[in-house]
Order: structure tokens, then sequence, then C-alpha cells
């Protein structure tokens, strides 16, 4: 049997694929190349370049392939963004989620595994957020994913589907030099790029409730969560009990501040940052509790920050 990865050719997928390969589980590729990178995919990994909005292609990828369980990693992920493009992330995250669970319903596919995120939060008024802190998402994207979690929800009592959602924090580093996050709008991808341009980094806003005054993020390994992903699909595939969502984070807090002098001392360049103003809709701090992963999920954190800031930086060199 195999696991459909939706958006494998993506930086978080790309490191799915790869953790399941590493555990001896077969996977199938479904990418239509809008924000992903066709050399992510290993060319032993079937893959089909086309939109998950194609319910004929769906069918065809179930009817070729031994499907048991999708990861439904694809979407469209730029929270800013989608406050520009409602209509678009919505399409992309929500109209895309109905078609993929119609078309596994329709091929007898019973388990799904769906990429959510810390934005269905908003900004949380407590220290550490749990799956139970109350919803609140503020942009399209956010309520993209929590609409995408309850479409799970709602077809698991229809239908029977096994499913889980996790929700992911800030997701950072490589687990190998080829792959990388290439987004325009995340921390890390701006940082480097900056550096290797010969501009200063830049942080939004220093005059935040925290610490050193720049924004608290729960930064967490690319390659810690897609193990995490394998270990959900085993349960799904062996019928044990699963929670409908959790949270992968670390518990921790990193402020924008430090992560800012760990750059510099792991890349060597000396800068200091240039403050800009708060950008708005950032939460001074958002840090989540992985406890109920690490009791199910195999979830815990093997990457240091350090760890973290030179894999990340080793795939941006090795990009140029
Ligand atoms: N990166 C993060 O910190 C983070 C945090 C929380 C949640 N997430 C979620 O994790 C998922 C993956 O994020 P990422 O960082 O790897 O982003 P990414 O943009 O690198 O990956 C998304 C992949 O999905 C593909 N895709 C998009 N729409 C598609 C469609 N309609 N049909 C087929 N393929 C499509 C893209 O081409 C891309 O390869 C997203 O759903 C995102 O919302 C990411």
């Amino acid at each position: 049997m195999a696991w459909l990865v939706t958006g494998g050719a993506g930086y978080i997928g790309a490191h799915v694929v790869r953790a399941f390969r590493e555990q001896g589980i077969d996977v199938v590729v479904v990418d239509d190349l809008s924000s992903g990178h066709a050399e992510f995919v290993p060319s032993e990994v079937p893959f089909y370049r086309g939109t998950i909005l194609d319910a004929e292609l769906l069918a065809r990828i179930f009817a070729e392939n031994p499907v048991s369980g999708v990861v439904h990693v694809a979407g469209f992920k730029y929270a800013g963004v989608s406050v520009q493009r409602p209509l678009h992330t919505y399409e992309q995250n929500v109209t895309a989620t109905a078609v993929l669970l119609g078309a596994m319903q329709e091929a007898g596919v019973e388990a799904i595994v769906f990429s959510s995120s810390a934005a269905v939060y908003g900004t949380p008024d407590v220290d550490i957020v749990t799956e139970t802190t109350p919803k609140s998402p503020e942009s399209p994207y956010g309520e993209s994913k929590l609409i995408g979690e309850w479409l799970l929800r709602d077809q698991g009592v229809a239908t029977g589907l096994r499913h889980t959602s996790l929700r992911y924090f800030n997701v950072v580093g490589s687990g190998e030099p080829g792959l990388r996050d290439t987004s325009p709008h995340n921390l890390f991808p701006l940082v480097f790029d900056a550096l290797v341009e010969g501009r200063t980094p830049r942080i939004n806003g220093d005059d935040y409730p925290t610490p050193d005054g720049t924004c608290v993020r729960d930064y967490i390994h690319v390659a810690d969560l897609a193990t995490s992903h394998v270990a959900a699909a085993k349960r799904l595939d062996a019928g044990e009990p699963i929670e409908p969502v959790y949270n992968l984070g670390s518990g921790d807090g990193v402020s924008v501040g430090q992560i800012m002098s760990t750059v510099a001392e792991v890349t060597g360049i000396r800068f200091t940052p240039e403050v800009g103003p708060r950008r708005v809709g950032d939460p001074a701090r958002i840090v989540a509790s992985g406890e109920l992963a690490a009791r199910d999920l195999d979830w815990t954190m093997r990457h240091t920050l350090d760890d973290m800031v030179r894999s990340a930086w080793e795939a941006r060199q090795a990009a140029s």
C-alpha cells in the first residue's frame, strides 16, 4: 500500500515524502507546482503534476496506485496575502480539500492527515496554546485551515473517514541541503535572501511586550514535523485511536531578535538588523504545547535552534 502526498513538491511535503520512504512506506505525489519544485520529488516516486481541484486527475491517481491514505499538505499558505486574495485562498484550501475528500470517498480511501496551522488560533491570550484554546483566526488563511479541519470532521461523521489535523507552528530548517523553504514571506528565507544579496535583515517591530521587544514564536524543525506525519499515518492505517487535532509546537518561545543573533553566529556575517514598524496582525507571542502529539505521534524536538538555522542556511547556500 502507499500514501498519497498532496503538495509533495513543496517545502514540507518533500520532507514528508522522505520520512515515509525512510520508514519503508511507498508514496505517490500530486502537485501543481504553483509554489513547489519538481526537483524536490525523488525520481523513483510516482509524480502527477496537476491540481487537486481536478477530480478526474485524483480518480486516476487512486485507480493507478494502491493508496490507503492521504497526507494533505497542498495549500496556499501566505496568511498576509490571503487578506488581499480571499477567494483564491478559499478555492485552494477549502474547495480543493472538499474535492479531495470527494475523490477519496469515491475511491474508498479512508484515512487522511491534514496540514493545519497555528493561524487557527489568531492572537491567543494564553502563554501556552493547547488544542482546546479558543479558535479565532484573523485571516482568510487561518479561516480556510479551520474550515479544512471541519470538513474532515464532518466527513468522518458522515462516512467513517479516519482523520487527524496537525496544527503546525513555525516550521523551519532543512532535512537535506537540496530541500528548502522558498517562501517569499517567511522569516528564514527573508533573512537569508537579505544576507546573500548584501542587504540588512529587518525586524518588524521591537516594541512588543516581550523580553527583548520582538515577537516570540514557536520554531520547529521540518524533519521532526515530517516524522510525526508517518506516525499519524501508521495509527490511521492500524485503526488505532487518534485525536482529531494536534498542535505541533515545542512549548518554547524564541524571539525574532534571538533568531537574528543565531543567524549571525551560524553564518559568521555580523549585522545589526534594521527595525521597521510592527506588521498588522502579528501577535506578540504564540507558543504551543506539543504534549498530545508527544504522547501519540512520536513528536519530539530532535533539533536545536542552532540546527534549524544551520541546516536552513546550508540549504540556502546550496541553492545559490
Ligand atoms: N511553512 C509553515 O510554517 C506552515 C505552517 C503552518 C501550516 N503550513 C501548511 O503546510 C502546508 C505546506 O506548506 P509549505 O511551507 O510546504 O508550503 P509550499 O508552498 O512549499 O508547499 C505547498 C505545495 O502545495 C502545492 N499546491 C498548492 N496548491 C495546490 C493544488 N491546488 N493542487 C496541487 N498542489 C498544490 C504547491 O505547488 C506546493 O508544492 C500548507 O498547506 C501550509 O498552509 C505551513
